[in-house]
């Protein structure tokens, strides 16, 4: 399975409604976001603490509320933006503008069950420490609404991931039946000899960590765990995850490594 980490965000301004339209265009099997909560409690899919990098806003996230970042650009900062954003992007309900904004959770489960197809989506929590669990409680809530917080029927399926055990842990509490991912990106101590807190089922290391430890690949496949890799963006990347029998591939150009399978 191709995930679009961000989105197609190689392509457009990363968690940009646009970058992911770009990625279901682009045939991804799944979409990967991160989400961090607002100061009146709305999750929104943005990867950094702060505002700076990504927009032409200032300061912490969470000391923002919704509206707040409504009135921001997400889109300018961008070296391609809006030359790659295509006709069929601005074209699409909202136009530019919707496509260059900061996207709600809610704004991006709609879409990927609007996307007329299957659609995986790997939803990161992100530094959950900062709120006590609030983002993992506010995440279940959210899916629950949309009756998304274990596996079923629809064609949308959603798998939780953080690089904390303890956040994992809180959302097994919360939604027993939510798949969800270890992320790793260095060797822990506990992962020396491949062994993984137990419940965990799918193990997410950093392509980094697998090139320079391939063998954990089979270690932690051995143990029964799934492999979800990230992020894969070099031909040379992508045939070392192939070898090494990774079930997902995470990257910032999913239709690179869909060309690269064949698909
Ligand atoms: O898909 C996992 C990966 O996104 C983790 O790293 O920093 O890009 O969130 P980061
Ligand atoms: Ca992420």
């Amino acid at each position: 399975m191709v995930f679009a980490h961000r989105g197609s965000s190689e392509a457009l301004p990363e968690h940009t409604l646009g970058a992911y339209l770009r990625a279901v265009d682009e045939g991804a099997d799944g979409l990967e976001c991160d989400v961090r909560l607002t100061r009146d409690g709305h999750l929104v899919c943005l990867h950094d603490r702060r505002l700076e990098r990504t927009s032409n806003g200032r300061g912490v996230v969470s000391a923002h509320t919704l509206a707040e970042l409504n009135r921001l650009d997400f889109g300018s900062w961008h070296p391609q933006w809006p030359d790659s954003a295509d006709d069929l992007i601005l074209d699409r309900p909202g136009g530019r503008e919707a496509h260059a904004s900061v996207l709600t959770l809610e704004r991006l489960l709609d879409a990927a069950l609007g996307a007329g197809r299957p659609i995986r989506l790997l939803i990161e929590t992100k530094h959950p420490t900062r709120f006590g669990h609030a983002v993992e409680e506010r995440l279940v809530a959210v899916l629950r609404r949309y009756g998304l917080e274990r596996p079923g029927p629809g064609p949308v399926q959603v798998t939780v991931m953080s690089f904390s055990p303890g956040a994992l842990r809180r959302l097994r509490q919360l939604a027993p039946e939510l798949p969800t991912v270890l992320l790793m990106e260095l060797l822990p101590p506990w992962l020396r000899d491949g062994r993984l807190p137990s419940g965990i089922g799918i193990a997410g290391p950093g392509v980094r960590l697998l090139r320079n430890h391939p063998r954990l690949a089979e270690r932690l496949h051995n143990q029964g765990n799934r492999l979800y890799v990230w992020t894969v963006n070099t031909a040379a990347d992508v045939d070392l995850v192939l070898a090494l029998g990774a079930d997902g591939i995470i990257s910032d150009r999913p239709r690179f490594v869909l060309d690269r399978l064949g698909r």
